[in-house]
């Protein structure tokens, strides 16, 4: 297996689950998680680190993510709540689900490393129900120029060291643009370096 294999293989999956753990983050999962309610998908699932912060109101949760290695991490943490999980090994930019099936969208952190977030968002929109709602956290695009030109700097090499993760996308303006229309959005600079940290997170619904 050839370095970069390896390394995307087993290394990065755990750097992931670790990195993805600290307390700001999971201040915003507290926050984020327990709107969600009735069919749920969670698009970049990862390691299951949201699965505690669903509530009782959830119905049935498809964990969508590409990576094996991560939903086998996933599979081994269990919900706090006792509805069915299942988990489909496949990417956002094309959901195995009928449009208009579900009630609520979650996606934490992941809109960063996907190819083509304007295609998740889209197929987001199209599994959505009318009325159903997109529950978003995600890190992007900052407002300060002097950050703004550190994350074009750094997101050739970041994007390669970080499983695809991009820093310069404008969260808010992506999930507009797929058709829906943002409800609720705060954004801050967690703690750390202020490239990595610009935070969108908020609700939105199907225009
Ligand atoms: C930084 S991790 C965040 C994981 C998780 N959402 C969380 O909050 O802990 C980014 C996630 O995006 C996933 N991802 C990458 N490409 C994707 C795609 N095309 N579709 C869906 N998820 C993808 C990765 O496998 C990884 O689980």
């Amino acid at each position: 297996m050839a370095a970069s294999g390896f390394y995307e293989r087993w290394v990065l999956p755990r750097l992931i689950d670790l990195a993805m753990r600290n307390k700001q983050v999971t201040r915003y999962r507290e926050k984020t998680i327990p709107a969600a309610a009735g069919r749920v998908l969670e698009i970049g699932a990862g390691s299951g680190l949201n699965l505690r912060f669903y509530g009782p109101q959830v119905q049935h949760l498809y964990a969508l993510d590409p990576s094996a290695r991560l939903l086998q991490m996933a599979k081994r943490r269990q919900p706090a709540a006792g509805f069915p999980v299942e988990y489909l090994e496949t990417s956002a930019e094309e959901i195995p689900l009928d449009s208009r099936s579900i009630d609520t969208v979650v996606s934490t952190w992941t809109l960063c490393s996907v190819p083509d977030a304007a295609r998740a968002l889209r197929e987001a929109r199209r599994v959505l129900k009318p009325g159903g709602l997109l529950l978003f956290t995600e890190h992007g695009y900052a407002p300060d120029p002097g950050v703004q030109a550190w994350q074009r700097r750094l997101d050739p090499l970041w994007t390669r060291m970080a499983g695809g993760c991009h820093l310069d996308r404008k969260i808010d303006r992506l999930i507009h643009e797929a058709g829906f229309d943002i409800v609720e959005l705060t954004n801050e600079y967690l703690k750390g370096p202020r490239p990595m940290t610009y935070t969108y997170s908020g609700e939105a619904r199907p225009r």
